[in-house]
């Protein structure tokens, strides 16, 4: 440590402490009197300002600010300001010189006031004039002590005269050398000491007095009244510049950096040269706001906060003493302009723009028709759900509902097809549990078929018997309601009895009569059901289907009595050729007994192994009948497979005596289902058990009860 180190460490502790003290007492000082401000380097009571010039009386009992004078009365101050400019408002007498009748003055005062006994304020050239008033009056203004180099006592001299021909020729508003005049004031004035040129004033009771003032440009409007004002009280706003003028060294800027007693004192904060004669004033830096003349006095603007003082067109960012301005992502000015100036734009050309715009166009038009044509399907799917009757259906609780897509999914898109039926293809198809199922058209549901499709649905569905068909669920999203049925691995009896593929196919006699057996007892509980109107309405070996066992199942019913009632479809398409009763076809009127009919040609299928028309022309049931005829026995035409030994004749020709009884031109001389059915159990289980007794008398019993 050098030897000079401890004084200057103690002049700096000095320094600090004396700092603070000021800055302490500072703290305590009044900033309000009445409604004017005080900010520092302003100040009320000791302490409190910068130095004497500054000091502020509050008088009145601390309602009024005034500039303490020794000269005159107290000059009340209306407005201290540091910033934007340092300036002070305060009102000033006004000077003058009054008249009697005669002429005689009989009262005079030049508007002398000590304004600037420490050389801190400077009458505002800029903001003030001065104004004459008077109907006779020349009035001058002179000021500063002339330094010896110019003709007169004074550097400045500036006045102007005004004149009345009447007491009426002064006019409101108009202060045109009529009543009034005016005259901008030279710079660096300090003071104001009026003088009156001595011109005849006797008998002017309208205009008393010459009246001379300084006044704030903007605030002074001339009214012919004021040549009659109370002189002695009135005053007039006038502006003052203020600059920090220490005593008799009035400083430069550059001279008073280096001053102990520089009054910039705020971090950021800089220093003017006074306008107006030597002196200089703080402000605070570009981006502070607040007072200079204060430790930390200079805070930062938030720019971002004003934008209609800092715009921006851009993000905006404060920052210590600015703001930053710049363009969003994507955006910029033209030309690489500054965004607090000019709007940002989108950096794409414009074409790309276009080109991004129409391409944008193209894929929201491409989705909108996407969602539209999803909307459509979904609805035109649901538009038929409901005209199959959807809503109904759902609610029948062994019925499982299809979706589309489901069904598209069950049958591999229909790619296996098991054959074709009255109303379209069936189609192989496996679900999820690897069931088989077939899956098969309805027809097409009308409005007005709508409720008969549902409830030969819903009947179908109740259906529920070992020899009957099982309806597993519906489609009903499509044109033509799609039906999902137990699979029957065999196929149709017809396929097995005359199918070509099938020729050799062994079908022994047991079996058949099995067939027939379980076929009529399907028929039987079909027919046995409360509902009446339920009948097959096209019985006949090709609905007859037959699973992996060779057990019959009963199918192809109900649907096919709808298509009846559509009177657009002929008779033979409800029931098929060769197996209609004739009975139906002369009536019109199907009725159970239509179904033994048919039975009846099934069983002659079934015992003779030929269809209904064989070798071209033949009729079975009218050959059969015309060799039961002949010879009392059908034995000429059962298939010669299974009419081996004479018991197999006689079953054969119970089953062939049976099946004329249900062929017979008679409704009611035909057995019904139940009789059918009952004789074919009793002929297998006697048959099974060998209780054979040739002279079985059954079907002529049943024969006597009808
Ligand atoms: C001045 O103010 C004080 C209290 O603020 C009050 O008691 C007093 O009467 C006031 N004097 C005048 C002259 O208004
Ligand atoms: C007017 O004033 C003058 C000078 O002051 C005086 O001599 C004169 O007598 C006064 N006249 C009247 C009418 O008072
Ligand atoms: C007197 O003041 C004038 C202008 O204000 C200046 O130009 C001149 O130098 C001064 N003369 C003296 C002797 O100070
Ligand atoms: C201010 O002080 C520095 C040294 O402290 C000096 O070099 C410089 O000349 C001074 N400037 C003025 C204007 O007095």
């Amino acid at each position: 440590m050098s030897p000079a180190a401890p004084s200057l460490l103690l002049c700096s502790l000095l320094l600090a402490v004396a700092t603070l003290v000021a800055a302490a007492r500072r703290h305590g000082c009044p900033t309000k009197c009445g409604d004017v401000d005080v900010p520092y380097p302003f100040g009320i009571g000791a302490g409190c300002f910068r130095s004497k010039g500054f000091e502020i009386s509050c008088v009145n009992n601390g309602t009024t600010a005034v500039l303490p004078s020794a000269t005159h009365h107290a000059i009340p101050v209306t407005s201290l300001s540091v910033a934007p400019q340092p300036e002070a408002k305060v009102m000033l007498p006004v000077a003058y010189r009054c008249y009697n009748s005669t002429g005689g003055t009989v009262s005079l005062f030049d508007g002398h006031v000590d304004v600037n006994t420490h050389g801190v304020y400077r009458i505002s050239d800029a903001r003030n004039a001065f104004v004459v008033l008077g109907c006779n009056t020349g009035a001058y203004t002179s000021n500063s002590i002339s330094n010896g180099t110019g003709r007169y006592n004074y550097q400045y001299y500036m006045g102007c005269f005004t004149y009345c021909s009447s007491a009426g020729s002064a006019m409101d508003g108009r202060c045109a050398s009529v009543g009034c005049c005016r005259v901008d004031i030279a710079p660096g004035l300090t003071d104001n000491v009026v003088s009156f040129e001595d011109w005849p004033h006797d008998s002017m009771d309208y205009s008393p007095c010459d009246i001379a003032f300084l006044v704030d440009k903007d605030s002074y409007d001339f009214r012919a009244s004021d040549l009659r004002m109370d002189v002695e009280r009135a005053s007039m706003p006038v502006w003052l510049d203020w600059a920090i003028r220490d005593e008799e060294s009035a400083l430069t800027c550059a001279a008073a950096r280096n001053s102990t007693r520089y009054a910039c004192v705020s971090a950021n904060s800089e220093c003017v040269d006074s306008a107006n004669v030597p002196g200089y004033f703080c402000r605070c830096k570009q981006g502070f706001e607040g007072n200079p003349y204060e430790d930390n006095g200079c805070t930062n603007v938030d720019e971002c906060t004003r934008p209609e003082v800092y715009p921006c067109y851009g993000i905006c960012k404060d920052t210590e003493g600015t703001y930053h301005c710049k363009c969003p992502s994507g955006y910029m000015t033209t030309n690489g302009g500054d965004p607090k100036k000019q709007q940002c734009i989108r950096k794409f050309p414009l074409q790309a723009r276009l080109a991004l715009g129409i391409c944008s166009g193209f894929l929201f038009l491409a989705v909108a028709m996407l969602f539209t044509l999803i909307v459509c399907h979904k609805r035109r799917m649901n538009q038929l759900f409901q005209r199959n009757g959807g809503s109904v259906l759902e609610k029948v609780d062994n019925i499982r509902i299809f979706t589309k897509e489901e069904l598209k999914k069950i049958t591999k898109n229909n790619s296996h097809i098991l054959g074709k039926g009255g109303s379209g293809y069936v189609y192989k198809g496996t679900l999820e549990d690897s069931t088989m199922v077939a899956v098969k058209a309805s027809i097409e549901v009308s409005e007005a078929l709508k409720e008969d499709f549902t409830n030969e649905v819903i009947i179908q569905s109740q259906m529920i018997h070992k020899n009957i068909i099982k309806l597993l669920g519906c489609c009903l999203e499509v044109d033509v309601p799609m039906l999902v049925y137990e699979f029957a691995s065999n196929g149709n009896l017809y396929d097995v009895l005359h199918g070509k593929a099938n020729r050799h196919l062994p079908l022994s006699l047991d079996l058949r009569l099995d067939i027939a057996t379980e076929s009529a007892e399907g028929l039987k509980y079909m027919h046995s059901s409360t509902n009446h109107t339920i009948r097959h309405g096209d019985v006949k070996s090709a609905n007859i289907l037959l699973d992996g066992n060779f057990m019959p199942k009963i199918s192809d019913f109900g649907t096919s009595k709808l298509l009846g009632r559509d009177e657009d479809f002929t008779m033979f398409v409800v029931a098929s050729m060769g197996y209609i009763d004739p009975v139906f076809h002369q009536t019109g009127l199907l009725t159970r007994k239509s179904d033994v009919y048919s039975f009846g040609v099934v069983l002659l299928e079934l015992i003779c192994r030929k269809p209904t028309i064989y070798d071209e022309h033949c009729s079975l049931i009218i050959e059969f009948h015309r060799v039961l005829v002949k010879n009392n026995s059908g034995r000429a035409m059962f298939d010669k497979d299974i009419s081996v030994t004479e018991e197999d004749v006689f079953v054969l020709d119970e089953i062939g005596k049976l099946a004329v009884e249900c062929l017979n031109e008679k409704v009611e001389d035909r057995p019904d289902m139940k009789e059918v059915a009952e004789q074919l159990l009793m002929l297998r289980r006697a048959r099974k058990y060998g209780e054979w007794n040739c002279r079985s008398p059954h079907h002529f019993e049943y024969k006597n009860q009808t």
